[in-house]
């Protein structure tokens, strides 16, 4: 592990995907940044560089000017050069938007994910929960399983392909597909070892199989998302097929891997503070601050990009016009100028002003659904687990842009049965 004390500010490795697999977030080499250079510009060895954003505040300013600091050039930071995706514009989706067409693009979907629209979905989410919590139980035995394949991914694709529309026999593929896109740094998820050049064959059997199942929709259309998107306008026109396919991209990726890589460092969180669990079990109510106590401490989207349309000077750095910002959300929900305790999990820290879901303009636009699917989660548990710990090693994603578990052995005890789910 990098002896992040003694080294220069530039040595400090904070995008490498290997010490992500292997140690986690550079929690350690942010603290520095934040303190001694919060705006700092590092090499990309056969890359393009970029600006490192590690304070809380600087991460809001960047957020809150969408037409200063933009999206479409760069979506994030790829220690390899990343995937074609977002950089070729072989997708046009949201998070590679500006105004005014971000906005424009944005209107189709924003209904669909309302405080209103989400609740409406609880009962679903509450079924599919205690369904794989009672095959998880069993007879209530000691049991061992992987927290990652038993619940945290099932429940999270089920919920989104259902309001997407997609039928049951396909999940699996939407799995496949969110995996190799999302996880293109990590040689296990890599279409045919095909590094990111798989990604676009990913994408490729992605938009083919989303391009059929629109033009059912077309012809009949569903209370689902993909028949809601097929049939809207943008501008006053049909929606063009490269933003319809590359929306039904973004949901299938965006909505599964956060929420999944929160649900797993969340019980890993509660696993090692036995306290905090303990304070869940005793009161599952307080189930909605540990959910936002989840999110900051698990931070699953690690950064996204913004470049700057002029030159500037920012805390003493020369910002040239075209130079990227990378915001570390996983380090601003660190920042000790706004956390009070910053390297604590308190599931009842309030107030908690997390960035865990972005600020502004591209705020995330599933965050609704996810605190949905973490809560009825993390109250099911606080329910029904009566003892866990982990059984062998949590295996992390290499990846510096979404962090998370790939695997998470436990060995558990689990009521039988929900009591008053
Ligand atoms: C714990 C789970 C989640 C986390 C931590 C998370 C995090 C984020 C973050 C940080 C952004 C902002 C990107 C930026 O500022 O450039 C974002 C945007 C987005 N998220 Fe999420 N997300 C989660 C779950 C979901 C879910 C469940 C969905 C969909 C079903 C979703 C869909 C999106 C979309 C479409 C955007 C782009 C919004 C835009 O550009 O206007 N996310 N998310």
């Amino acid at each position: 592990m990098q002896d992040v004390s003694s080294c220069s500010l530039d040595e400090l490795d904070v995008i490498g995907p290997d010490t992500y697999a292997a140690n986690g977030y550079p929690h350690a080499a942010w603290r520095r940044l934040r303190r001694e250079s919060p705006i700092h510009w590092f090499d990309v060895p056969g890359g393009t560089g970029f600006f490192a954003v590690t304070r809380r505040a600087d991460v809001v300013w960047l957020s809150k000017q969408p037409e200063r600091f933009i999206n479409g050039p760069r979506l994030a930071v790829f220690e390899e050069g990343g995937p074609v995706v977002g950089e070729r514009r072989m997708v046009r989706q949201l998070l590679n938007m500006d105004p005014p067409d971000h906005g424009e693009y944005r209107k189709p979907a924003a209904g669909w994910f309302t405080p209103r629209a989400i609740s409406r979905r609880a009962p679903e989410v509450e079924r599919i929960s205690r369904e794989l919590l009672d095959e998880m139980a069993g007879d209530g035995e000691t049991r061992e399983g992987d927290f990652v394949a038993d619940l945290a991914a099932p429940l999270t694709l089920s919920v989104l392909a259902d309001m997407l529309g997609v039928p049951r026999e396909d999940w699996k593929k939407m799995f496949r597909w969110t995996n190799q896109i999302a996880g293109a740094s990590d040689p296990e998820f890599q279409a045919d070892g095909a590094g990111f050049a798989g990604v676009e064959q990913t994408r490729n059997e992605l938009f083919q199989y989303f391009a059929k199942l629109a033009e059912h929709r077309r012809a009949e259309p569903r209370e689902d998302i993909v028949s809601v998107l097929t049939n809207s306008t943008v501008y006053g026109e049909p929606m063009p097929p490269l933003e319809l396919l590359s929306y039904f991209l973004v949901l299938v990726v965006a909505g599964n891997e956060t929420t999944r890589n929160a649900a797993s460092g969340g019980l890993l969180a509660l696993i090692e503070n036995p306290g905090e669990f303990q304070k869940l079990r005793a009161n599952p109510r307080i189930v909605e601050s540990a959910v936002e106590e989840i999110v900051r401490w698990t931070s699953p989207v690690n950064q996204f990009c913004r470049t700057s349309t002029e030159d500037l000077e920012l805390h003493g750095k020369q910002i040239k016009k075209g130079d990227a910002f990378c915001l570390f959300y996983a380090s601003a929900n660190r920042d000790e100028d706004f956390f009070d305790e910053p390297d604590r999990f308190r599931i009842d820290r309030r107030p908690n002003p997390h960035l865990g879901f972005g600020i502004g303009e591209h705020f995330c636009l599933g965050a609704n659904l996810a605190r949905l699917e973490l809560r009825v989660m993390f109250r099911h548990l606080a329910e029904r687990l009566e003892f866990v710990e982990l059984a062998g090693p949590v295996e992390r994603m290499r990846s510096s842009f979404l962090g998370g578990a790939k695997r998470m052995p436990i060995r558990y005890r689990l009521k039988k049965r929900a009591t008053g789910a």
